[in-house]
């Protein structure tokens, strides 16, 4: 039997995008035969950057990646992979309290849609405290952020505050 492509979706806020969401990148582009990371457009949450600046800043900083394909996404995960012919979910699992979460919605997308897998990566260990809100909250008040976040979201945080 021929082996399937392997056309994986990375999808997240990305508000903004961390040392920790390209350290799970750079795992899935060495997994995977075709990458698509996903800004999702109807965050749950509401959003410091736009999409479109959300999608610009994981367009600079996964630039090493070749034919990385950064996008946005509205509406269900589950309709996107398929519209894009993606048979993999990649999520990054920082901590067990990740965990709930992350099982419920992988049961929920594979309900929605059994032509998907969904893969949870582990990030090096440098990263599993980093989150987009906790780094948010400290670029807020004025703290050093640049060991969490490459220098365009700095500098993004910085513009935005
Ligand atoms: O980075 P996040 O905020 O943890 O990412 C969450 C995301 C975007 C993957 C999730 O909210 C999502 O898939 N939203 C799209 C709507 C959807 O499909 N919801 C059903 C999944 S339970």
């Amino acid at each position: 039997m021929a082996n399937k492509k392997m056309v994986a979706l990375y999808p997240g806020s990305f508000d903004p995008v961390t040392n920790g969401h390209l350290d799970i990148a750079e795992r899935a582009f060495r997994i995977c035969d075709e990458l698509h990371i996903a800004v999702v457009a109807n965050p749950s949450k509401s959003s410091l950057f736009s999409v479109e600046e959300r999608v610009e800043l994981l367009k600079q900083t996964t630039k090493h990646l070749p034919k990385v394909n950064v996008t946005s996404f509205n509406g269900l995960l589950v309709d996107y992979a398929r519209q894009i012919g993606a048979n993999l979910i990649f999520r990054g699992l920082r901590a067990v309290s990740d965990f709930e979460y992350e099982f419920q919605m992988a049961l929920i997308n594979r309900n929605l849609y059994d032509g998907i897998e969904v893969v949870f990566l582990v990030p090096n260990e440098k990263f599993i405290f980093l989150s987009s809100s906790s780094i948010k909250e400290v670029a807020k008040l004025g703290g050093d952020v640049s060991g969490f976040v490459p220098p365009e979201v700095e500098k993004a945080l910085r513009r935005a505050f």
